[in-house]
């Protein structure tokens, strides 16, 4: 079934909260526009997606995303050039991504028209809370969820589809020291690693505060098996450069396939970098980090662009990564951001225009 915006249903917020807003000293997600979308998937089909003012929502005490935890999400941003354009990145890769998230979770797929048309809608009405400054932007969040009742361990039979938006400063406030974590995991084979289900990071709170207690910021996560191959560092995609070639490891179905690690793979080839994407072993990175060959090493993902990772623990002990001039990271998070906020030529056609 196909829908157009203006099927959607908008009913205006009476006030603003654009006056609570301090621009200037955004935190990541903590505070949202005046509207959200919302749409409800009942008897089998997609209802009429409503703009509605942002507000809480009402659910059984027995609906299934409390017990079974089938609730899925995106991660996007928007951002505003000088002429007050708005633009997504790739955003038809989320969307994608969405739908491959919500069969593994036995959620009903949302057709691109809603998710498109909802964003598009979305976005245009809460366009001041676009911010503008230099590294922040609205963070926006469409999720999925299992609003059906019944304690019956079963796929719910009602769904609802949000998207809620957040304008967001950075996600990390410096350089990220993290843990090589060789004792939880984060997915396994045949998992849902590869999908956003929300409970891959409820998994993921307790590693994580073990290792914060520890004085690291973030784990990075490795293979199940034998905790022998690097993975994912937190919710990012990572990436190791040993001397002069930008390494990823592949996705698979443990490891999410990032728009940011794609789009990094993609740009780092066109700017001549050596890149390789194959397997990182724990030992090469640390025989690396002592031989002084292991150069920088970054988390990718949306909401933390790429972030420079300052050191790493493995059993005991912290290996520092060295300062570098002129890294990687560096370039690379210029030229996708200078994409992003429409600042340079898009060679690859991944910018998306809100505005017409
Ligand atoms: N890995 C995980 C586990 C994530 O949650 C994210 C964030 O979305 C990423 C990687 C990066 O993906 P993307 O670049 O599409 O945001
Ligand atoms: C994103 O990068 O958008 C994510 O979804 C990560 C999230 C856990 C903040």
């Amino acid at each position: 079934m196909s829908i157009g915006t203006k099927n959607i249903i908008v009913e205006k917020a009476k006030t603003s909260k654009i006056g609570q807003i301090d621009f200037d000293n955004l935190a990541f997600g903590s505070v949202f526009t005046d509207h959200m979308l919302i749409c409800d998937y009942k008897n089998g089909s997609w209802g009429i997606p409503k703009i509605l003012p942002y507000q809480p929502i009402t659910l059984e005490p027995s609906a299934k995303i409390f017990h079974y935890g089938q609730s899925i999400f995106e991660g996007m941003k928007a951002y505003k050039d000088n002429n007050n354009d708005i633009f997504l990145f790739r955003p038809l890769e989320n969307h994608k991504r969405f739908n491959i998230s919500a069969k593994r979770l036995c959620i009903p797929e949302i057709p691109e028209e809603y998710f498109m048309d909802g964003l598009r809608t979305l976005l245009q009405l809460d366009e001041a809370f676009i911010p503008k400054k230099e590294g922040s932007s609205l963070y926006v969040r469409p999720f999925m969820f299992a609003s059906g009742k019944g304690f019956h361990a079963s796929p719910a039979d009602e769904y609802k589809f949000i998207i809620a938006c957040a304008p967001s400063g950075s996600y990390f406030s410096g350089k990220v020291k993290v843990l090589i974590e060789e004792t939880y995991s984060r997915s396994a084979n045949g998992g849902v690693g590869y999908a956003k289900a929300g409970g891959n990071y409820a998994g993921q709170f307790y590693p994580t505060q073990l290792a914060v207690a520890k004085g690291y910021n973030q784990v990075i996560w490795t293979d199940d098996t034998n905790h022998e191959y690097i993975e994912e560092a937190g919710a990012m995609n990572i990436f190791v450069r040993i001397k002069d070639t930008l390494i990823t490891g592949p996705t698979s179905d443990r490891i999410l396939d990032g728009i940011t690690r794609k789009s990094i793979l993609d740009i780092a080839k066109d700017q001549g970098i050596s890149t390789e994407v194959r397997k990182i072993t724990v030992s090469e990175v640390v025989d690396a980090a002592k031989n002084g060959e292991l150069m920088e090493m970054f988390g990718a993902g949306t909401a933390a662009v790429i972030s420079p990772i300052s050191a790493f623990g493995f059993r005991g002990t912290d290996y520092e990564l060295p300062e570098l001039k002129h890294s990687y990271g560096a370039k690379l998070k210029k030229i996708i951001t200078d994409i992003q906020y429409n600042k340079s030529e898009d060679k690859f056609g991944w910018r998306y225009k809100v505005t017409t």
